[in-house]
This record gives C-alpha cells, sequence and structure tokens, in this order.
C-alpha cells in the first residue's frame, strides 16, 4: 500500500488540515505496518508555468499533430511530475479553502498533472474516461467559517465540490472527506470533530 500525501497548506504546524492529515497517517502506518508514504508538497515543487511549449505540447496531443522537439522536452517535464502522482494507491489531500476554492498552488499542480494520455483520454466513441481508476482518496478540508448543509452558505464552497468533480473525472473508485470547518471561530472543537472521522477513516478496511 502506498499513499501520496499531497500537503496544500503553506502554513505548516500552526496549519489544521495539516494536523488532521499528520495524525491520520499515524493511524494508517498503526493499521498498515508496511505503509509506504510519498511526500508531495506544491508549495516547494517549484513547479514549471504551464505555458509556452508545455501547453503547446498539450494542445499537440489533443489534436494529434507532430510536436515540435522544444514541445517533446516541456512534455516530458510534465509527465515526470505526472508520474509521481500517478505512483500511489491511495491520496491523502489537506485542503485549505481559500477564497471559496483552493489555494492557487494546488490549482496549479492539478492544471500539470492533469494531461491527455496520461490521467484521462478521450475519444469520440467513448467520450471522456479516467484513467487513474485504481484509486482511492481521503480530503481533509479546512475552512475558515461553515458550509454545511443549513448554514446558508452552501453554494460559497467552491473547495469541495471542485476537488471532488476532479478526481472523480480522473476515475478515482473511491473520495471520502473529513472537514475542519469554521476554524477561525472554534478551531478545537472543529480539530476534535475532524479527527474523530479522520481516525475511523485511516482503517485499513476502508481504505
Ligand atoms: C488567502 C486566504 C483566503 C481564505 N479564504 C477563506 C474563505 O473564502 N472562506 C473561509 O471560510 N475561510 C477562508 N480562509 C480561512 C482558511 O480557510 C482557514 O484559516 C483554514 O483553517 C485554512 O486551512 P489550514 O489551517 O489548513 O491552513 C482563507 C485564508 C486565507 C489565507
Amino acid at each position: 500500500m502506498k499513499i501520496n500525501y499531497i500537503e496544500c497548506s503553506p502554513r505548516g504546524e500552526r496549519s489544521h488540515s495539516t494536523k488532521i492529515a499528520q495524525a491520520y497517517i499515524e493511524q494508517a502506518k498503526k493499521n498498515i505496518p508496511d505503509l509506504e508514504l510519498n511526500h508531495i508538497n506544491p508549495w516547494s515543487l517549484n513547479l514549471p508555468e504551464f505555458d509556452g511549449d508545455m501547453l503547446n505540447a498539450k494542445y499537440s496531443v489533443i489534436s494529434g499533430t507532430d510536436p515540435s522537439a522544444d514541445e517533446v522536452s516541456a512534455w516530458s517535464n510534465v509527465k515526470n511530475i505526472f508520474d509521481e502522482f500517478n505512483n500511489a494507491d491511495h491520496y491523502l489531500f489537506s485542503v485549505p479553502m481559500w477564497n471559496f476554492n483552493i489555494p492557487y498552488k494546488l490549482k496549479h499542480y492539478i492544471d500539470i498533472i492533469t494531461q491527455p494520455g496520461m490521467s484521462w483520454s478521450y475519444t469520440p466513441e467513448d467520450g471522456y474516461k479516467g484513467l487513474m481508476t485504481d484509486k482511492t482518496a481521503t480530503i481533509i478540508y479546512a475552512t475558515g467559517d461553515g458550509y454545511s448543509e443549513g448554514t446558508g452558505f452552501e453554494s460559497f464552497d467552491m473547495q469541495k465540490p471542485y476537488v471532488n468533480l476532479w478526481l472523480t473525472f480522473l476515475g478515482f473508485k473511491k473520495i471520502e472527506r473529513v472537514v475542519v470547518d469554521r476554524t477561525l471561530f472554534d478551531a478545537e472543537t472543529a480539530e476534535k470533530n475532524a479527527l474523530d472521522v479522520a481516525l475511523k477513516l485511516a482503517n485499513i478496511n476502508t481504505l
């Protein structure tokens, strides 16, 4: 069992989502003695700008035209980043809400790894197909305020629906969530509630 942990808050020890993710990892280690863990931090990856040859290479793949030598080289950089992402069974994400959505570094990472022929495909016969169909994910979502049903702010939440849609598009067979909400108002209760859920999900039977 290999887990890719994608840490999307830049706040280190002060991050609520990171804290819950660390507890999840400790619990998972107890349940899975031979657990292999790979840590991916989009904030320290020095991600390449997704423009120029890299962007043109994507359109060459989509249109089926021959890429230039520079495009081939740029695309191999994308492939290396994707290969690391693709090389796991289970994915743990810790994701803060920033302006009702995800932090821009995670979006940058998503824009690099979400590529035709790597994480998805398209044919006129079959339409779009996710290629990561044997994977599962647990997402720890942190928000300063609360967006759950009954708050009246459900529609402001672009964070959880977006990540869920993205992983569904890639073909993930199971996507679980842990919510650490109202961290700006009552962080203690938020962490306690989230921890309960996270530790249960870290049980090997549910991975
Ligand atoms: C740039 C920025 C934008 C934020 N935007 C929102 C927001 O739209 N809604 C919200 O509820 N909280 C917002 N917050 C608060 C964070 O979601 C909250 O502090 C959360 O705990 C961050 O996750 P972390 O503790 O794992 O870093 C924002 C925080 C930052 C730094």
